[in-house]
């Protein structure tokens, strides 16, 4: 990968192994993957229970949806559950807890907390459920038998990329000033994303090309607990009141878009031209401030196909098959290597939008 100053840029790149099944399973093939082979399937209409986080952005929303609708046409029992907004850690432990009783065969997790749900999945796997880390991986458990995902560092090196495209396109010459933000800590996404924007704002940062105004570069300064809009916009607020009194903010790293708009909002309230702004997750909203010219990127990480690859995961394990993955070395959780199935995200700006979304049918009539 170059960068807009024309130096290769480490990607830290994932290793794809190639593919070698098709449809949605690989019979009695359990490489990669350690003991978590299902030899013998089960039932298919079994309950499959999917838990996920409070609905902190619309890829949530989104995902339940599909996941009732999804399991409930492959003939599964789904039973599908949100952590509430204020009490996510201790409802979403209820919930999985919940499911494991219920005799679910597949526990599906977009976790709240990471690394607080060992003794449920323990649990659930003691009593024969597999369980999937559904876009955030699960840490520090043994018992975690596979991921599915985005690449999320390649969401962040994308972001990183954008950010200084963008920033070149409107000024031609740095040195530029930016603000960098991470999502909630408890979330693993949230460093990786950081890290991964990172691999490219580094490298020019020690060059000088690129100033963070502040000086605030550690992830515990730049964390957005929970990933709220409010968070963001305080810190955001703090930012411009301690920094950016007369200085030119040219850009700034925000994780996703429900921050993104957050931040607009701040600068936009203090009468500040918008910097570049980044984002992720294709959100309504974001989509249509990108074609009105104000955030600059976001991501495109359809959750249609998130969720479809789940599915297919659930369905592989009734079948008594082994889950396709394409990563067996980017996932360590602290205990394992995860057995993962990453899916690639797409960068979308003003300019690629239309074909990004074409086949969309949310957000295509939005670019038109
Ligand atoms: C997801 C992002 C989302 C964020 C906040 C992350 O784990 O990967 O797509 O914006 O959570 O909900």
């Amino acid at each position: 990968m170059r960068n807009f100053f024309g130096k290769s840029v480490a990607v830290g790149a994932i290793a794809m192994l190639a593919l070698t099944a098709c449809g949605s399973g690989r019979e009695g093939d359990d490489s990669g993957s350690g003991d978590s082979g299902s030899a013998k399937g089960f039932e298919a209409n079994s309950v499959i229970g999917v838990a996920l986080p409070a609905k902190t952005s619309e890829n949530w929303v989104l995902a339940g949806d599909l996941f009732t609708n999804g399991l409930k046409e492959a003939g599964f029992q789904a039973d599908v559950q949100y952590a509430g907004a204020s009490t996510t850690v201790a409802d979403q432990q209820q919930q999985i807890t919940a499911m494991t009783t219920k005799g679910a065969k597949v526990i599906i997790i977009g976790a709240t907390d990471a690394a607080q749900l060992s003794t449920q999945v323990a649990a659930a796997h003691a009593a024969g459920a597999k369980v999937i880390a559904y876009d955030r991986l699960i840490l520090n458990t043994p018992d975690l038998d596979y991921y599915v995902a985005f690449d999320n560092r390649k969401v962040g090196q994308l972001q990183g990329q954008a950010l200084l495209d963008g920033m070149k396109a409107k000024k031609p010459t740095g040195p530029y000033t930016i603000e960098l933000f991470s999502g909630s800590p408890d979330d693993n996404n949230a460093g990786v994303f950081f890290q991964g924007a990172m691999d490219v704002l580094q490298p020019e940062i020690d060059k000088g090309n690129v100033v963070v105004g502040s000086g605030q570069k550690e992830v515990k300064q730049t964390a957005i607990q929970g990933w709220k809009a409010e968070g963001a916009q305080a810190r955001m607020d703090q930012l411009l009141t301690s920094t950016y009194g007369s200085k030119e903010l040219d850009g700034v790293l925000s994780p996703n878009d429900t921050l993104a708009r957050a931040i607009i909002q701040s600068i936009k309230s203090r009468g500040k031209t918008v910097p570049v702004v980044t984002g992720q997750d294709s959100e309504v909203e974001s989509v249509k401030s990108i074609m009105n010219g104000e955030q600059y990127m976001t991501i495109n990480k359809d959750t249609r196909n998130l969720v479809k690859e789940s599915i297919n995961m659930v369905k592989a394990l009734q079948g008594g098959q082994e889950p396709q993955i394409n990563d067996t070395k980017s996932y360590n959780n602290g205990t394992k290597v995860v057995p993962t199935y990453l899916l690639p995200p797409v960068a979308v700006t003003k300019a690629n939008a239309a074909e990004a979304y074409a086949n969309d049918p949310k957000l295509a009539p939005l670019t038109k």
